[in-house]
C-alpha cells in the first residue's frame, strides 16, 4: 500500500514552464543563450520599482501587509474601482487558482474556448472540476454562441484570456459585449487581461473592466509579469464586484504576496516611461518577427500580446534543442495543443536576431519543413 492522491491530481497535466537560461547554458556548455520562451519584458523590471524594492528589504523581518492596503490603494485612484473590489495574488496564476477554487466544486463545470492559457486547465482539475473546451473559430477566436450554448446549469465559471496565450488572438469590444449579455446569473466569467497593455490602442480591443461597471458577474485579471517587467516578484491583482473579491479574500492564503513585490509594483504602476517603452518595443519587434517569419513561409498568428504563435508545416518538438544548442530558448506548444507551433516572446531587436539567425541555419539545413527558397537573412 502507498498513499495516493486524489483521483483529480493523479489525472493532472503538470504546467510546464519555460526553460531557465541556466540550465540550457549547462545541457550545451553555450553562454550568452536569450530565453524568449515565458513572454517576459525584454527591457527588464521598470528601474523605480527595483529602487522600491531594495529600499524595503531590510524590513523583511516582518510580515507583509497581508491586505496590500497600499497597492490596493494605488490601482483603486488608478482605474477608478473601489479598493474592496480588488484581490492581489501571488502572480494573476494564484488568482486563476483562487477564484476557480472560491466557486467550483468537484464536478462543476468550467468552460473555456479551447487553447486558452494552460493554467485554466491546471486550475480547473485541481479543484477536480468537469474541464469543457469549446472549439474556437477560424484564427483561434473564442466562439461566443458556442460558448453560450455549451454554458448550463451545471458550469460555475467561464473564463476567457483577452488575448490569449499562446494563441494572441482577441475578442472584440462587441463580441464580449454578447458574451456577457447572454451569461445566466449563475455563472462567473473570468477575463484573464495579463497583456491588456499591449492591446490597449487597438480599436476594438475591449476593456472587461467595463463590464465590471456595468453590474456583471466579472473577474479581470491583470499582472505585473509583463508589461510592468516583474515576473520574478510574483504579483497580479483582480478586480471583481465586492461579493466576489470578499469571497475570493476568504480563500486566499492570508499573507501570499510579499512586501518586496507589493512595494515594487506600487512604484511600477507610476513609471509611465518603462511601460511606454516596453509598449513601444513590443510593437516594433513584434512587426519585425512577423515580418521575418513570414518571408520564410512560417505560419505567424496574429498576436496583441507580446509573443507570437508560429506554426511550422512539422512538429516543433524536436525541433526545441536544437533552437536551444544554438543559444535560443523558445517554447513548444505541442503540451499546448499546438504540435507544429512555437511560441516567441517579443524580445530586444539583438535578441530577435540572434533567433533569425538560428532559424535561418536550420531552414537552410532543411530541418524545418520549410521550402529552400524560403532562406533569407534578416534585415
Ligand atoms: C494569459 C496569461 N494569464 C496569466 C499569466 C500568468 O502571469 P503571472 O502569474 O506571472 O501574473 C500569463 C503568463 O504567461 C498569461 O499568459
Amino acid at each position: 500500500m502507498k498513499p495516493s492522491p486524489r483521483p483529480s491530481v493523479q489525472q493532472l497535466a503538470p504546467y510546464v514552464p519555460g526553460r531557465p537560461i541556466e540550465d540550457v547554458e549547462r545541457e550545451f556548455g553555450i553562454a550568452g543563450a536569450v530565453k524568449l520562451a515565458s513572454n517576459e519584458n525584454p527591457l527588464g523590471p521598470s528601474p523605480k520599482a527595483v529602487a522600491a524594492a531594495l529600499a524595503v528589504t531590510p524590513a523583511v523581518n516582518l510580515y507583509p501587509d497581508g491586505s496590500a492596503t497600499f497597492l490596493r490603494r494605488a490601482l483603486s485612484q488608478r482605474y477608478e474601482i473601489p479598493a474592496e473590489q480588488i484581490v492581489i495574488g501571488n502572480g494573476s496564476s494564484e488568482l486563476i487558482d483562487i477564484c476557480t477554487r472560491t466557486f467550483v466544486d468537484p464536478g462543476d463545470e468550467v468552460v473555456v474556448p479551447a487553447g486558452i492559457f494552460r493554467m485554466f486547465p491546471v486550475a480547473a482539475g485541481r479543484a477536480g472540476a468537469s474541464y469543457v473546451e469549446v472549439p474556437t473559430k477560424a484564427g483561434y477566436v473564442p466562439d461566443v454562441d458556442a460558448l453560450l450554448r455549451r454554458i448550463g446549469p451545471a458550469t460555475k465559471l467561464v473564463a476567457l484570456a483577452n488575448p490569449n496565450n499562446p494563441t494572441g488572438a482577441y475578442l472584440t469590444r462587441a463580441d464580449l459585449g454578447r458574451l456577457f449579455a447572454g451569461l445566466p446569473g449563475h455563472v462567473v466569467a473570468v477575463v484573464d487581461e495579463a497583456y491588456f497593455e499591449f492591446g490597449h490602442e487597438t480599436p476594438d480591443y475591449p476593456d472587461a473592466l467595463d463590464e465590471l461597471r456595468a453590474g456583471r458577474n466579472v473577474v479581470v485579471l491583470r499582472t505585473f509579469s509583463k508589461v510592468y517587467g516583474l515576473a520574478g516578484l510574483r504579483i497580479g491583482y483582480a478586480f471583481s464586484t465586492p461579493d466576489i473579491a470578499a469571497a475570493m479574500n476568504k480563500v486566499r492564503e492570508p499573507f501570499n504576496t510579499t512586501t518586496v513585490a507589493q512595494t515594487a509594483a506600487i512604484a511600477a504602476l507610476t513609471d509611465d516611461e518603462h511601460r511606454e517603452r516596453t509598449i513601444a518595443l513590443v510593437r516594433q519587434e513584434r512587426a519585425f518577427l512577423a515580418g521575418e517569419l513570414e518571408k520564410r513561409g512560417a505560419v505567424v498568428n496574429p498576436s496583441l500580446g507580446n509573443f507570437l504563435l508560429v506554426e511550422l508545416p512539422i512538429p516543433f518538438g524536436p525541433l526545441e534543442p536544437e533552437f536551444a544548442r544554438r543559444g535560443v530558448i523558445l517554447r513548444p506548444m505541442g503540451g499546448w495543443g499546438f504540435p507544429l507551433a512555437f511560441r516567441i516572446s517579443v524580445g530586444l531587436h539583438v535578441e530577435n536576431l540572434r533567433f533569425l539567425a538560428a532559424f535561418d541555419e536550420l531552414l537552410r539545413a532543411g530541418r524545418l519543413g520549410l521550402g529552400p527558397g524560403a532562406a533569407l537573412s534578416a534585415g
